[in-house]
């Protein structure tokens, strides 16, 4: 068995699981040395629907992966989604003690005291605590406020929470497997971490994850996360609509779509033609290819119109000067982004695939792979162990992990994932 730093990523998604093995590089890079996927039955949008077929779906993706990379893993990051994830921006404010200089117990405390204010009823807990700002005496963007001097000290802090059943349903099943569940992660926060650049992330950049069951956005403002939300409209949606349309098999449906579907019918030919046969009679029959685009526009129309009417509804909409980056498997329909800008008001758009990968980048350099290989950029950043299966140590608000280069670096300053299987919230 190799022994090297290795890091797991367990991407439970509605239509696939997806297993990312790698090294984290000192240049900031994933060295991606395994990879395994298998259909995710089980599951539907998130949700644990069979505990004993999630399980098996899970085991063969992390027996496809662990073959690949020669290990065995016996602990993963697990990305987890769903119509029951809600968010929340809040404040907290600490004076500081009489050396009148900020501590880092100052910091935890003014972290806590905004993770205090969000109510939470018995049922739900809380997924992530982000710090988005520290602010000292009024004055805003503090990255490091320990050892500055201030009579306040205040943090703005974006805090995900979730349904603890089905969270721990899904844990269950991974650790049916024998893997330990180091951290549970949101997936648009996983998925944001492999497409998403410093610069994006600067400007003001919304990623939008169109997988299988949800569509999963994540808002990013000057540098920091500050709106995340899920609607439940995906890619399936655009084969089922193709398959009631045309009376065909939902397997058929999903091959026209991928082979011939466009998100802009305008752009198809009236001269060509696909044969398709008819489900129950067996019927062969001539379709106009871009009867498939002119079934599968309004939807993707209605998507991003869902995905307008949310970032309004939060008050991002405005802050969007980095552009929108689609990913995930639905994000491969030919012609989306030029779509997809038009509903945004002429947005840029484009399509992200995973980035910084070394290795075995081919096997994940689909949009359908970004989560998967996020969980694993996370796992990283934290320092966790895919061989120990421990869990790291959660990181101390404002610092960096030493062993890793810039491009992560300025990326933990920022995240403070708060939860870990076992520990108190
Ligand atoms: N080339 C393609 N063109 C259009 N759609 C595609 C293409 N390839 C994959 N898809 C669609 O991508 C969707 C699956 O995406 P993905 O693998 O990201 O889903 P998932 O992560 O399992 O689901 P979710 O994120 O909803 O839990 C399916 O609806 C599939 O039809
Ligand atoms: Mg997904």
């Amino acid at each position: 068995m190799r022994r090297d730093h290795f890091v797991a990523g367990i991407d439970v998604g509605t239509t696939k699981i997806c297993v990312v093995i790698g090294r984290p590089t000192d240049r900031g890079a994933l060295d991606v040395v395994g990879v395994g996927t298998h259909p995710s039955n089980g599951l539907k949008r998130g949700i644990v629907v069979d505990r004993e077929e999630a399980r098996t779906s899970i085991a063969q993706a992390v027996a496809a992966a662990e073959r690949m990379a020669e290990i065995t893993v016996a602990g993963a990051y697990v990305g987890i989604t769903g119509d029951h994830i809600q968010c929340a921006n809040v404040t907290g404010r600490v004076r500081t003690g009489q050396t009148g200089e900020v501590t880092s117990e100052d910091v935890e405390k003014v972290v806590q005291s905004a993770r205090d204010s969000v109510s939470l009823p018995s049922d739900r807990e809380v997924i992530h605590t982000i710090v988005r700002d520290f602010v000292l005496d009024g004055q805003p963007g503090i990255s490091r406020p320990v050892g500055m001097s201030a009579t306040y000290l205040d943090a703005e802090v974006h805090v995900v929470t979730g349904m603890q059943n089905i969270i721990d349903n899904v844990e269950k099943c991974v650790e049916d497997c024998g893997i330990t569940v180091q951290r549970s992660v949101l997936e648009p926060i996983a998925t944001s971490l492999a497409v998403i650049t410093e610069a994006e992330r600067d400007l003001g950049v919304i990623l939008v994850d169109i997988g299988g069951g949800t569509t999963d956005i994540a808002a990013f403002d000057n540098g920091s996360i500050c709106h995340t939300s899920g609607i439940p409209v995906a890619g399936n949606h655009l084969t089922r609509d193709i398959a009631r349309v045309l009376h065909i098999s939902t397997e058929d449906a999903e091959m026209l779509k991928c082979r011939f579907g466009r998100a802009v019918a305008d752009m198809v030919s009236v001269d060509d033609y696909v044969q398709v046969t008819i489900a129950g009679t067996g019927d062969a029959e001539r379709v106009p290819q871009k009867l498939i685009s002119e079934i599968i526009e309004p939807r993707v129309e209605e998507i991003f119109s869902m995905v307008k009417s949310d970032l309004r509804r939060a008050g991002v909409y405005h802050t969007i000067n980095g552009g929108v980056v689609i990913s995930g498997g639905g994000s491969q329909l030919s012609e989306m982004p030029r779509l997809a800008s038009a509903v945004l008001d002429g947005l840029p758009v484009r399509v992200g695939p995973p980035r910084n990968l070394v290795g075995l980048a081919e096997n994940v350099a689909t949009p359908a792979h970004a989560t998967g290989v996020g969980l694993a950029i996370q796992a990283a950043v934290n320092g966790a162990s895919a061989i120990s299966g421990a869990a790291a140590e959660p990181l101390s608000v404002g610092h960096a992990v030493a062993s890793l280069k810039s491009l992560w670096q300025g990326l933990v300053s920022r995240l403070v994932p708060s939860r870990r299987r076992g520990s108190s919230h």
